[in-house]
């Protein structure tokens, strides 16, 4: 790294604390590796990012393409989201899951939800409070709150309580200091679904401590064998404290779109919209468009998906079981967490399997401390390359 200095022969550039305090990130070292082994021309498979393979489906490409070609389209998007789309949300929330929200109160469009996560913590987490997040989670979920000078506090999440995040062990100094906390269900990186009494736990508890709980539905319309993943604003009481994600990105393959929205506690959503209007202008308003066909559309393509994507779950669970690894069999996501075999860490069996293999799997600790002894292995690569990455695994043990 250059450093620049000024005329005086000092540093004239300086970064902030809050970079040197963000975590190092896992996939730093096996990025490194991958890049030495792909210039060495060796075919690297990734079962690292979950990114949908197959396309977005033809019916949103050709909405896109004819509201791109809309001038009204081509100028500063709404802050919020055109009302269109809101109302879009809305309507969806209602069949989906029969939950009314107010389009112009209880919804707001986000650039991705990751945006929406990152975003969250600005309007809820003064420097120095807590934010209950989950033992293994997305990582935007660290970040954002260190970013936003907070401190975080991971919830244990094991195999014996389900995977449920406990919120009950959070200890009392701590959950009087939090501010906010973050659950997902069906959960990244476990797979795992919550119960409806989990659910209405979480709104008793978030009640008593005066926290606003966010809940990040991603992947709500990945379910399997008939599994259809509830919406947290289904339960009693829980607009009085929680806002939900929804994305376009893992149920429409949209993920290099951008567009997602949060729906809920009027509040919550007035204070993040608050905090967007400082900081972006909107989600393209063609991709709106697109968005709003996605969701109000024929849903056939989310049906095609789980077809594709149940047949690489039990391709993946029939291997890993042939060769004595012990995974949960997910019935939501796109996602198979793994048991690393004796002997090993995270860390050093998904270094094993890309050294061995020429395999990229994800580590479990990389998504928090409950995720240390696991592996994470991504279903969104083409069923021939899954299954040559699974031979290799296999050899290679
Ligand atoms: C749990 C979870 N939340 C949020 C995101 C971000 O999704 P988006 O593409 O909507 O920003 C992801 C992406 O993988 C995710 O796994």
């Amino acid at each position: 790294m250059t450093v620049h200095v000024d005329w005086k022969g000092v540093t004239a550039v300086r970064t902030a604390a809050r970079i040197s305090n963000l975590p190092p990130y896992l996939f730093a070292e096996i990025d490194k590796k991958v890049a030495v082994r792909r210039a060495q021309g060796i075919d690297v498979i990734s079962l690292g990012i979950g990114d949908p393979d197959t396309p977005t489906p033809g019916r949103i490409v050709d909405r896109m393409s004819e509201a791109i070609r809309d001038p009204e389209n081509h100028r500063y998007p709404s802050y919020v989201g055109a009302p269109r789309y809101r109302q879009a949300c809305a309507r969806w929330m209602d069949q989906r899951f029969g939950v009314e929200v107010d389009p112009d109160e209880e919804v707001v469009a986000l650039i991705g939800s990751k945006e929406g996560i990152a975003h969250i913590f600005l309007a809820f987490v003064d420097p120095g409070r807590h934010t209950l997040i989950p033992g293994a989670g997305y990582p935007v979920y660290t970040t954002g709150g260190i970013l936003a000078g907070g401190k975080y506090h991971y919830m244990p999440m094991t195999e014996e309580n389900g995977f449920l995040a406990d919120f009950d062990s959070v200890p009392a100094d701590i959950a009087a200091n939090a501010r906010m906390m973050f659950l997902s269900y069906p959960n990244n990186p476990t797979s795992a679904t919550a119960t409806e009494e989990y659910f209405d736990r979480a709104i008793e508890f978030a009640g008593e401590h005066d926290l606003l709980i966010v809940h990040d539905n991603a992947y709500s319309e990945i379910g399997y064998d008939g599994y259809v993943a509830p919406s947290f604003l289904e339960r009693p009481g829980a607009k009085d404290v929680a806002i939900e994600l929804f994305s376009m990105s893992k149920a429409y393959n949209m993920t290099g779109w951008r567009v997602a929205f949060a729906a809920g506690n009027a509040l919550a959503i007035e204070a993040l919209s608050r905090v967007k209007t400082n900081i972006d202008s909107g989600v393209f308003t063609a991709v709106q468009d697109a968005a709003i066909e996605a969701m109000l559309g024929p849903q056939d393509s989310i049906a095609e998906l789980i077809t594709v994507y149940s047949r690489r779950r039990d391709m993946v669970c029939e291997t890993l079981s042939e060769i004595g690894l012990e995974a949960h069999r997910p019935r939501a996501t796109i996602y198979v967490w793994a048991k690393v075999p004796e002997g090993y860490t995270s860390a050093s069996f998904a270094t094993h399997v890309l050294e061995k293999a020429d395999v990229i799997v994800s580590p479990g600790n990389a998504y928090g401390p409950s995720g240390e002894g696991y592996i994470r292995l991504t279903l969104s690569t083409p069923d021939d390359r899954l299954a040559e990455a699974l031979e290799r695994i296999k050899q290679s043990l």
